[in-house]
């Protein structure tokens, strides 16, 4: 009777149970969605357990004129029996007509807008499991329209799109949600110049419509969580770099993008080799304009990256092997709700370091675990040790999480940490199961504690030496962390102190440095210089011509906390040109802690620069220059 109960709702897939193991990497079609309380996401309208979203078919124009997507979406749902109801997610969208699958208008519903959330959009569906949207979607949050000034090219406009977290509901209507998978398809068209790609397979060659526009085919057949579906748009052109990956860019980009981009192969051969097969067929990248609010976003089988990690030396790649074992930690076993954003974001930082050290050594590795060390200990010196949100999971919404060092680098130092007193090998083999049986499902942190206990703790005594659930649920560092070498810095952290003791500098030591080592390097700097001896770094240093953004960016964040004039122009310029919210938002708040001075400097600057950033790059820097507008 039990079996039988279980066969029938397993059959419905509404809830969690028993996926059949088969053994091999095949997707399911229809992905289970989890029933406890603490993977319900507040961030959703959608009631998945009544009726869900399974497969989501988009066929959609771009109007880079009007700056407008629109079509429709065709949506196959499952529900209990009797349910007549499906909740959707809406932010925003025009929504022109719903009807069933003989093209029957069925009556729908848009609730109350909720600040950040959009709007229900509730359709009637009666017995109908097949659902036609037609809509509008205009200043979609997710979508960025460049114009051609704003590209490489100069000549053809450009779009992309940014869907996590919950961005993607003004563009797509469908049940945004991380715990509801859904697989998906889409037909695009776009003016004939362009070309589209998208994070699903590519279905063949474009073909020409009846009013001169290119019709680009996407399919993706595995279940995937509705924040990775993307877009992008443009002037662009692909380069092999191995035989299952390849870069996209604008044609002015192309051979230094493959060029820094050169080691993916090898990157997922060295992921494979960890903790299992790449299951999504090819890995390919596309290498945006800079306006991207993101250092990488991880969108199936087509990563977008900034070209503010091109630095000419392949030093700042550990962003690639980040997005790419996102192709495990985070687009294979997912968070079900944003709140347990480390089982993204800090196993997949973690999973990026063995990577790293695979492919360019332990040194690398080592010097790149402790920066992220540094930056668990600067926010926890800021926060507080029990702040609560230093703990691993929060509750619901994700949004309170401190920085990135809680979900990234105290994520990442766990399973550092678990690694360390376990052993790699066994380490690895619980990784790898834990992949391999909860693929292409959602995954909470009482999860992951629950598969460690029983997958991975050997008794009594090891369970106390890991401190699992002080890891998880408890703010702070548990007192076990496995902290990073001392010496990753100890010649760079010597240098740091001769130049706070008595401004002495080693241009030659800094030459043979590490970018790891040199961003150490300038972080260790004292906080406090005056105009003389940040012209004497400059010099020395050659710190405002860096081709290493992430230097630069330490570099100008330095001189603006010192007031130092001279580099202003060099920062606006920065700021003119790149729109990641990392460097861009720290740089607009340190600005704006100057007082009178940085206040005027960041109004003006800012005036100039909002309208080419993204939306999330704009929401943040607003928040910082509240008042200012
Ligand atoms: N998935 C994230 C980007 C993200 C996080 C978008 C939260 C929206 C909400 C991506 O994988 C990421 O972590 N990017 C980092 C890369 C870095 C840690 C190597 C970034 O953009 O800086
Ligand atoms: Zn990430």
């Amino acid at each position: 009777m039990r079996f039988l109960a279980t066969a029938l709702s397993c059959s419905l897939m509404l809830a969690a149970c028993d996926v059949p193991e088969t053994g091999d990497a095949d997707a399911p079609k229809v992905a289970p969605v989890l029933d406890t309380a603490d993977a319900v996401d507040t961030q959703t309208f959608a009631k998945p357990l009544e009726a869900r979203v399974v497969n989501v078919d988009l066929d959609l124009d771009l109007d880079f004129a009007a700056k407008k997507v629109s079509g429709t979406a065709m949506l196959d749902l499952i529900a209990k029996p009797g349910v007549e109801q499906v909740i959707l997610d809406d932010d925003g969208l025009e929504i022109e007509s719903v009807t069933d699958g003989e093209g029957k208008p069925l009556e729908y519903e848009v609730g109350e807008v909720v600040e950040g959330k959009g709007a229900p959009l509730t359709v009637t569906m009666g017995d109908a499991r097949e659902i036609t949207i037609a809509y509008t979607a205009s200043d979609a949050a997710a979508l960025q329209w460049l114009s051609p000034e704003q590209t490489a090219g100069g000549k053809h406009p450009y779009l992309f799109s940014q869907g996590q977290a919950t961005l993607n509901r003004t563009w797509i209507p469908t049940q945004d949600s991380p715990g509801i998978r859904q697989t998906w398809s889409a037909r695009i068209t776009a003016p004939e110049e362009l070309t589209v790609v998208m994070s699903g397979l590519s279905q063949g060659d474009p073909e020409a419509t009846d009013d001169g526009k290119r019709a680009f085919t996407f399919e993706m057949d595995k279940p995937v969580a509705p924040y990775l579906i993307a877009i992008a748009a443009g002037d662009i052109v692909f380069k092999e770099l191995g035989p299952r990956t390849g870069v996209w860019s604008e044609p002015a980009m192309i051979d230094a993008a493959a060029a820094e981009l050169a080691d993916t192969e090898k990157m997922v051969e060295a992921a494979e080799e960890l903790y299992g097969p790449y299951r999504w067929g090819r890995y390919d990248m596309i290498v945006l304009p800079p306006s991207f609010p993101y250092g990488g976003m991880e969108n199936p089988v087509m990563t977008f990256l900034t070209p503010t990690f091109i630095a000419g030396d392949k030093s700042l790649t550990g962003l690639v092997a980040h997005e790419l074992a996102h192709s495990w930690s985070g687009n294979l076993v997912t968070n079900a709700v944003w709140g347990d954003g480390w089982l993204n974001e800090g196993v997949t930082s973690y999973f990026e370091n063995r990577i790293v050290e695979q492919v360019y050594g332990k040194q690398r590795a080592e010097q790149e675990a402790a920066l992220s060390f540094a930056n668990i200990e600067n926010t926890l010196a800021e926060v507080g040790m029990d702040a609560p949100g230093t703990a691993l999971h929060t509750d619901s919404d994700g949004g309170e999480l401190v920085g990135s060092a809680i979900a990234y680098d105290k994520g990442a130092y766990f399973l550092r940490t678990v690694e360390h007193i376990v052993g790699r090998q066994r380490f690895d083999a619980w990784l790898t199961q834990w992949f391999d049986n909860h693929a292409f499902q959602p995954a909470t942190s009482a999860m992951i504690l629950a598969d460690m206990q029983e997958n991975l703790v050997r008794d009594e005594e090891e369970a106390k030496a890991l401190m699992l659930r002080e890891w998880i649920f408890e703010p702070g560092l548990p007192s076990n962390v496995y902290k990073p070498d001392p010496k990753a810095f100890a010649a760079v952290d010597a240098a740091a102190k001769a130049f706070a003791d008595n401004r002495q500098l080693d241009e030659k030591a800094w030459g043979n440095w590490t970018s790891a080592e040199r961003q150490r390097f300038l972080a260790k700097l004292p906080r406090k210089l005056d105009n003389a001896e940040l012209a004497g770094l400059d010099e020395a240093l050659r710190l405002s011509d860096s081709k290493n953004n992430e230097e630069l960016f330490l570099w100008l964040e330095l001189a603006m906390a010192n007031q130092y004039e001279a580099v202003v122009p060099r920062t606006e310029q920065f700021l003119t040109h790149v729109g990641r919210a990392k460097f861009v938002r720290p740089l607009f708040t340190t600005l704006w802690e100057q007082g009178a001075w940085g206040q005027t400097i960041a109004t003006r600057i800012y005036a100039k620069t909002r309208a080419g950033y993204h939306s999330v790059t704009q929401g943040g820097v607003d928040k910082v220059m509240q008042g200012a507008r």
